[in-house]
């Protein structure tokens, strides 16, 4: 959601801006903007709506410089436009600012601003942050960019550039992340670290209420207070190679495509075959204290609870605790009894997300445990949370979940397995469940084989007007996810419900126009399941089943290799998600990046 690169050396620094804003576009892609710092003749900044290309094509041919700042939006306050655009400059266009984040006290700021003869160009909550700084009248940059923050209330990842300082970029964290490239006499600032690994994977991340200055040879940190911070730089654990397409169309397929690699990893170096159990070492949690828990909850939004969901069945199911998952937009708003016993678990793909470390900050203030499911190494739920199981799916680049929203799945069969072995789990189920885990990879790679199948069936499904999803149980969270991989990318409606509830209502929507998508696992339910194949049948409406056979009933049937009933949901995800991606591509869309939405949801 909206980022930032900044750079700072001896290279030209707008073509390294424009790369850097190509890699975070995921994050936001309304408008985009550049401000450099110029030899001689002060700052000079470019705007325009639309993406980076558009950016590029509006730049001027001489725009040298060798510091600078860049932005790609995803509009919160303003619409998207060249003047709501980013970086935000004062009026002697001496200060240049991008900003990610919501600040909660603009509409005052700005009446006081506007109320001192200041006048304000856009319709942004950013452009006061601007005039703070051109107003503050401390001697450094630091200082003034300080006197400015004092004022505001909300989040913030900032950089700012200073027509009188050319020697420096200040940059702020509260909320939004901000990490340091730290390069050979050059320094590089970016929201995400995917700006800045073809340059440097030697970074430094900013924790909230940190500052630093960054200079072609040098950088300090310190609080918003001025007292010095100490950090040391970290190595990014994944090559710039990572971050790109990799000879796929889209980041979509390349994601869908690594599945068996990534599941692979969340697996490696965590199974004891000898005790038939899973070590997991960072939940930094004994096992009398885990013996203690008497319930769990799972927090996320979008995709990450929906893993979360499937996350709960597998506890409740696998280790016999009771579990249930519940959106971390919703929990946070409705002062829920925060119980002792409780594990809390906060799940996210890239540990920004606003809704779920809020809960996790408020679960904190009451005294509860909780752990983080999370992908990003380092991110603020991760270091948030108490402990937890990193997921290590790699960087997810495209604006939709696939291949994180699996390997959360299997990090948390991972965690019921450790749990279940330490109450009243069997040896024997323990082992079960293990080979069940090794299977898996192999697994994926036989599902996504059928790619071909379901490209053709993806053909035949495109022109529905709008689709049901339905499972039951181990089934639903599958059906949950399917559906809204399907409406985010490819723009057709769908509903997702528990297939016990479709003659409680939604049986009125079934007609040939409104296919069926039914999760059949091979469960005790089964027989249940193709009860509820009879009754859409009956109502004439078209079924794609999802199960390990093919189903008589339904008009198409995707057939999943086996694995343990527990496992199953992972597995049956997967056709689903190429289902999705097959649909939009007929349809035209934007696969990687759906109108409206954006990566990392990092404001209320
Ligand atoms: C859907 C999707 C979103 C995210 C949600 C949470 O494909 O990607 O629903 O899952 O915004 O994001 P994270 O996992 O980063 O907290």
């Amino acid at each position: 959601m909206c980022g930032i690169v900044g750079y700072i050396g001896k290279r030209d620094v707008a073509p390294l801006l424009l790369e850097g804003l190509q890699r975070l576009e995921y994050r936001g892609y309304d408008s985009a903007g550049i401000a450099v710092q110029t030899r001689g003749s002060g700052l000079k900044s470019v705007k325009a709506k639309g993406r980076v290309r558009d950016l590029e094509a509006k730049l001027p041919k001489r725009f040298a410089g060798t510091a600078g700042i860049a932005h790609t939006r995803w509009a919160t306050h303003g619409a998207p436009n060249d003047v709501n655009a980013h970086p935000h400059l004062d009026p002697e266009g001496k200060v240049a600012v991008v900003h990610n984040g919501i600040i909660d006290n603009a509409s005052d700021l700005r009446a006081k601003l506007a109320a001192d003869g200041v006048e304000l160009v856009s319709e942004t909550d950013t452009e006061v942050l601007a005039h703070l700084v051109a107003r503050a009248q401390a001697d450094t940059l630091e200082g003034r960019v300080q006197e400015a923050l004092r004022h505001i209330d909300g989040t913030y990842g900032i950089a700012v550039l200073h027509a009188d300082f050319p020697d420096r970029i200040v940059v702020a964290r509260n909320g939004s992340p901000v990490v340091l490239g730290i390069g050979e006499h050059e320094m590089l600032v970016a929201s995400d670290v995917a700006a800045l690994v073809s340059h440097t994977r030697q970074v430094v991340t900013l924790n909230d209420g940190e500052m630093a200055t960054i200079k072609a040879d040098d950088y300090r940190t310190y609080t918003t207070e001025g007292s010095r911070t100490s950090t040391s730089p970290e190595t990014v654990e994944w090559a710039a190679e990572s971050y790109d397409m990799g000879g796929h169309d889209t980041y979509m397929h390349k994601e869908i495509s690594e599945q068996a690699d990534s599941v692979d990893r969340v697996l490696r170096g965590r199974i004891d075959d000898r005790f038939a159990t899973v070590h997991l070492g960072g939940l930094n949690m004994d096992a009398r204290e885990a013996r203690g828990v008497r319930r769990v909850k799972i927090l996320g939004c979008g995709s990450a609870y929906h893993a979360g969901m499937i996350g709960a069945q597998l506890i409740e199911e696998v280790a016999r605790i009771p579990a249930d998952a519940e959106p971390a937009s919703e929990f946070r708003y409705r002062n829920a009894v925060v119980d002792p016993d409780c594990l809390y678990i906060a799940v996210s793909q890239s540990g920004e997300t606003y809704d779920t470390l809020a809960a996790v900050q408020e679960l904190k203030r009451k005294g509860a445990r909780v752990l983080g499911v999370v992908n990003v190494v380092g991110s603020a739920i991760a270091r948030e949370t108490d402990g937890g199981v990193y997921v290590h799916a790699g960087p997810e680049v495209c604006v939709v979940s696939t291949k994180c929203f699996t390997n959360t799945a299997v990090a948390f069969a991972l965690l019921a397995l450790h749990l279940g072995r330490i109450r009243d789990l069997s040896v024997a189920d323990g082992k079960r469940l293990i080979a069940g885990l090794r299977r898996l990879p192999e697994q994926i790679a036989e599902i996504l084989d059928g790619e071909e199948a379901i490209r053709r069936l993806a053909a035949e499904y495109a022109q529905a007007r709008s689709m049901m999803f339905v499972g039951r149980v181990r089934g639903y969270p599958v059906a949950r996810e399917a559906s809204l991989k399907l409406k985010e990318v490819s723009y057709i409606h769908a509903e997702a419900y528990p297939a016990s509830e479709l003659k409680h209502g939604p049986l009125a929507l079934i007609e040939p126009a409104v296919p069926t998508v039914a999760i059949l696992p091979d469960d005790e339910l089964l027989e249940k399941n193709r009860a509820t194949l009879e009754e859409i049948k009956a109502r004439h409406g078209r079924i794609l089943a999802v199960a390990h056979a093919e189903q008589e009933k339904a008009d198409h049937t995707i057939v999943v290799p086996r694995n343990e009933v527990e496992l199953d949901p992972i597995l049956m995800g997967l056709p689903l998600q190429l289902l999705a991606y097959h649909t939009a591509l007929c349809l035209d869309r934007d696969i990687d990046k759906p109108r409206n939405l954006a990566k990392s949801v990092t404001v209320e």
